[in-house]
């Protein structure tokens, strides 16, 4: 089933070819290739799931694989689509096929004409892989393709406003669950069982629970933990349907209240989600945004004795980047990794941090702010660093800290000219 209208589609194939056609030479050829199924290892006839590229799924809504859409100044776009065969029929049951000229006949179709370059996006399939004349230009293609991706049409929006509400009946689901004495894995299925019941497809990343000292590990995988009395609850877990999705965390307290340390904590982290959020506007850099949330973070340390000296400097040193160690957020939407930063060999950092996303805010574009603190044993434990940072971190006073876990807050933030609308608020804090 095709999720979105013919009007959508035809709107961003418009929208697509008007990117594209001043980066072209009129003899060029740009093919968005959907795939193919890949074989699991030793699985022999098994594949893995099959999913679309997502630059495919995008400019064309089909979901089969094999499928190619190519654009050419002269004709614009053409399908070539991959017919039912009987074994899909036998085994799957079919599936929907978009309007478009048969897949057969795409090699002749290319022998006929005399292209130059050739820009292959997507992921080629064997029989199509050839390398574009040069890499540098290849970026430069693929780039005009993201810069249109990047802004989320009318269609996506909603769907990802309907995707924080099938999560929400998730989150409220565990807030009732959470108690001393469930596990990890019980609170991950009581969340999945929730979200799949409320609509979603499946989801969109493995659903991180990490409960006490876990909750300071950045993907952790739900254990046989038992919750304890006193445990913060991590869960960053979403919703997804054909592969739109949200991601969200919120942390609780398995007994209802945070003592002060986990309020402290959380009310920073809280703040440091705000400010970032307020800068989500059009123009604003992403590295402003994470740098607002790992401001809030130095000076709410240094109020706890844990970081030392002159707070700007121990930013520039990188220091808070023990405690708040990854970026603020990345693009999402289509994946939980939608079309990034512009592929660079030597990403800049902010505060010592890679941050995912090197771009002003245009509005569309649609990304997570997901400040958090933690107090991960690896970090702190580290010789190195607990040299690189005397003059700026009271490793002493982090001691007192070592059991305390991590506290990470996020939402899916969609940029306007009227400013940052939260997608993901249905789920409250
Ligand atoms: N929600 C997992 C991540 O953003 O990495
Ligand atoms: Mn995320």
């Amino acid at each position: 089933m095709n999720i979105f209208t013919q009007d959508t589609i035809n709107s961003r194939k418009h929208r697509t070819a008007a990117g594209l056609t001043p980066l072209l030479k009129n003899d060029d050829l740009v093919m968005v290739f959907a795939g193919e199924p890949i074989q699991k290892p030793g699985g022999h006839d098994q594949t893995y799931n099959f999913l679309p590229h997502p630059d495919y799924f995008w400019l064309t809504g089909s979901r089969r694989p094999q499928g190619v859409s190519v654009f050419t100044k002269a004709d614009g776009w053409i399908d070539f689509v991959n017919p039912i065969s009987r074994d899909e029929l036998v085994w799957e049951g079919g599936g929907t096929v978009i309007p478009g000229r048969p897949l057969s006949d795409l090699d002749g179709w290319i022998a006929q004409q005399s292209f130059g370059r050739i820009f292959c996006l997507g992921q080629v399939g064997a029989a199509h892989r050839q390398t574009p004349a040069n890499e540098d230009e290849f970026q430069h293609i693929q780039e005009g393709f993201n810069q249109v991706r990047r802004i989320k049409d009318a269609a996506e929006v909603k769907l990802i406003r309907d995707l924080a509400g099938m999560a929400n009946h998730g989150y409220e689901r565990v807030k009732k669950f959470i108690r001393p004495g469930v596990t990890e894995r019980q609170i991950q299925l009581e969340y999945e069982m929730a979200v799949l019941s409320a609509g979603s497809e499946k989801m969109p990343y493995d659903s991180i629970v990490g409960t006490g000292t876990n909750s300071a590990i950045l993907h952790a995988i739900p254990t046989a933990r038992v919750v304890k009395d006193g445990d913060l609850v991590l869960i960053d877990a979403g919703a997804d349907v054909q592969d739109y999705c949200v991601d969200i965390t919120r942390v609780f307290a398995a007994n209802g209240t945070m003592n002060t340390q986990q309020k402290t904590i959380y009310d920073l982290v809280l703040k440091a989600q705000q400010e970032s959020i307020a800068l989500c506007r059009p123009g604003v850099e992403w590295h402003d945004v994470h740098k607002a949330s790992a401001r809030v973070f130095a000076e709410g340390l240094k109020g706890l004795n844990i970081i030392k000296g002159d707070t700007q400097a121990a930013l520039d040193a990188g220091a808070v980047s023990v405690f708040f160690p990854h970026g603020v957020g990345h693009m999402v939407g289509l994946r939980v990794r939608d079309v990034g930063g512009k592929f660079t060999k030597d990403p800049r950092k902010a505060f010592g941090v890679r941050v995912r996303v090197d771009l002003p805010m245009q509005p569309g574009f649609l990304m997570t702010v997901e400040p958090g603190l933690y107090f991960i044993k690896a970090m702190i434990e580290d010789t190195d660093t607990r040299t690189k940072f005397a003059d700026f971190i009271n490793w002493s006073e982090v001691e007192k800290w070592r059991e305390f876990g991590g506290i990470r807050l996020e939402d899916d933030i969609h940029i306007t000219p009227q400013g940052p609308e939260n997608l993901t608020s249905v789920v409250s804090k």
